[in-house]
């Protein structure tokens, strides 16, 4: 984007959520630099005080004229899809570049979809198009991180997802609902069915082909991501009493032969934004608990498929809300101010 020279303004929208505080603990964690920052929320947070970067912000209500006049270059988004629909477009036309956290830009053909380590050149796209940049839900986000080097080396011919998804991702009502839970305090206001000591194979809404919405996001998001439409994916997305950190276990079927399995081991090793977390015999493989609070993607488990040609199992775990939401979108914003490499 062009700057010249000068650090952006910066927007965060849904500042005062789940999502839009670790956008203000991650943006000062890994020093972004902004040259001044605006704080919007619903009615409901409208002029309350929030801190960002040791300052006090008052929260500014978020309507058509918001973004009017204040120069912002880059406005971070999480306040679900119905806010995205409509006020991504007016933050855009006000010559922002949006970055949204919502699923409803995904799957636009005009609106790239961007994970750093996977695609970084597909957020430049942004600018000749809608000025705006889609952030790919979490459980895909930590997914294709690893998945890229894999199909980069061998070519992915099917991948099967199995996910263990933390409340956070249903935001605050999540984690009240497991909090409340686990004091024996059935609450009904994020799942179907109590959540404390459950196991919750539904996570959004069930669609006509038997599958979640949650499942289908991880399908096309993974063919857009990677760039593939011919690779097999299915998906079951599940909920556990999980606070934060989503945990996958992902078969994927290769086009090519793999030599040892320490060969696919050394691959993932050396891939951007991964942690090899890979000792059975000393326990040692991915935890949720100790991906919690960090912005790697940890795997481990890494084995060979024995049912097919060529093919591994392996487990991947993530903060979901820092890697898979607000540090992804943070560090789609660096890419932009950076520049291409
Ligand atoms: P508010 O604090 O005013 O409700 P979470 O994902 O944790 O539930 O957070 C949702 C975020 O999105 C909050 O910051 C919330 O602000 C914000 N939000 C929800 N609806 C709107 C809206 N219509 N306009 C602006 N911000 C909204």
């Amino acid at each position: 984007m062009e700057l010249n020279g000068r650090k952006p303004v910066i927007a965060l929208v849904g500042a005062t959520g789940l999502v839009g505080s670790t956008f203000r603990k991650v943006l000062e964690e890994r020093k972004f630099p902004y040259e001044k920052a605006y704080m919007f929320a619903s009615e409901k947070s409208a002029g309350s005080t929030i801190q960002f970067d040791g300052q006090d912000y008052v929260v500014q209500l978020l309507d058509e004229n918001a973004f009017e006049g204040k120069g912002i270059d880059i406005a971070l988004f999480s306040a679900g899809g119905a806010t995205s629909e409509k006020f991504a477009p007016v933050a855009a036309a006000a010559g922002a570049v949006v970055i949204d956290n919502s699923s409803q830009w995904r799957m636009d053909p005009d609106v790239p979809l961007v994970v750093p380590e996977v695609n970084p050149d597909d957020a430049f796209e942004a600018f000749a198009k809608k000025n705006i940049i889609a952030n790919p839900n979490c459980s895909t986000i930590q997914a294709v991180v690893p998945l890229k080097a894999l199909q980069d080396k061998y070519g992915i011919k099917r991948i099967v997802y199995s996910t263990y998804q933390a409340v956070a991702g249903t935001g605050m009502k999540g984690i009240k609902s497991l909090e409340e839970g686990l004091k024996g305090n059935d609450i009904f206001i994020a799942y179907a069915h109590p959540i404390a000591n459950n196991v919750l194979p539904h996570i959004d809404s069930f669609l006509e082909n038997g599958y979640t919405k949650e499942e289908m996001k991880m399908v096309d998001e993974t063919h857009k991501i990677l760039g593939d439409y011919n690779i097999g994916v299915t998906a079951t997305a599940v909920r556990v009493p999980v606070f934060v950190s989503h945990s996958e276990s992902i078969n994927v079927e290769f086009e090519k032969a793999f030599g040892d399995i320490q060969e696919v081991k050394d691959l993932l090793t050396a891939a951007p934004g991964i942690v090899l977390r890979d000792d059975p015999a000393n326990n040692v493989y991915p935890l949720a608990r100790e991906a919690a609070g960090t912005d790697d993607v940890y795997v481990g488990r890494i084995r060979r498929d024995f049912s097919v040609a060529s093919g591994v199992n392996f487990w991947c775990v993530a903060d979901n809300v820092r890697k898979g939401a607000a540090t992804n979108a943070v560090q789609i914003a660096e890419l932009l101010v950076n520049g291409r490499k």
